[in-house]
């Protein structure tokens, strides 16, 4: 088995290597992608994708940490970075103690929590109490019900600048990592060559130092909104519901199980 990827790998990759995360929210798919890829997030995106929820807002910590629990059974190399849900890092007594909860239940490597220096505080908090913190810049989905909807950020100079400040404080916060969402190429440029820590994208160009997707959205699982951003490398949701269809027709024909499925 390859070597576990820790933030030291990481951190050396910048500039040199691409780094791959993509998000997974059990043990099965963690234990398929571990071996290609650096890092797994789980995403409270699970909350929209396997949720079916309309925004990710309503997810608790603690549907956080069964899923966390899952993904780190699953996947024995990759760095393994939990997404704070919305509401769970409002000050930094509040951040510190479910923060806290993930690291003494789960094995994540990092926590990340939407935000740029409006938490630089409470990065640097959890920073100062042994917690790894990843950001997360330019479109903010915890924001989004907030401001009325979901848009590209850094369209304007002063949104460019407002990102590049953002960046610059969660790094200076003690952030370990950045994700950079939904915004113009050349602001993503910008923040990767400002700050020394690496920036992970998406929906945001090729300049950022790697790159997240995700799993059931480049897996081509989703029929339903499929972003600009994602491209589907496969088209699951045909191979699931070929699959099932095929497996209904013989179970109502009962030619399964024929005799080799059979004790
Ligand atoms: O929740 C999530 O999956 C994320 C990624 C889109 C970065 O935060």
């Amino acid at each position: 088995m390859d070597k576990k990827t820790t933030l030291k790998t990481l951190q050396s990759m910048k500039g040199h290597e691409k780094i791959v995360m993509v998000t997974a929210y059990d043990a099965l798919f963690a234990s398929l992608f571990d071996e290609h890829v650096d890092v797994i997030l789980i995403g409270d995106s699970l909350n929209m994708t396997f949720g079916g929820q309309d925004d990710t807002l309503s997810i608790s910590m603690e549907q956080m940490i069964y899923h966390a629990k899952a993904v780190c059974s699953g996947a024995k190399k990759s760095f393994v970075l939990l997404d704070m849900p919305f509401g769970t890092c409002g000050n930094k007594k509040q951040a510190l103690k479910n923060a806290t909860k993930a690291y003494k239940q789960t094995k994540v490597d990092a926590v990340k929590i939407e935000g740029g220096r409006e938490k630089a505080e409470i990065v640097k908090y959890l920073t100062d109490n042994e917690i790894a913190v990843c950001g997360h810049v330019g479109l903010k989905p915890q924001s989004a019900r907030g401001e009325g909807g979901y848009s590209v950020k850094g369209k304007s100079e002063d949104e460019k600048k407002s990102i590049l400040e953002d960046a610059i404080a969660l790094e200076a916060a003690g952030a370990i990592m950045i994700v950079i969402e939904g915004v113009k190429p050349d602001v993503a440029l910008a923040v990767t060559k400002a700050v020394k820590i690496p920036t992970i994208g998406i929906g945001a160009g090729v300049d950022c130092d790697g790159q997240v997707l995700v799993w059931s959205d480049m897996l081509g699982l989703n029929d339903i909104f499929v972003p600009k951003f994602v491209k589907r490398y496969t088209d699951g949701s045909s191979i699931v519901k070929d699959a099932i269809k095929q497996y209904a027709d013989e179970v109502k024909k009962a030619s399964f199980p024929n005799e080799q499925f059979t004790y």
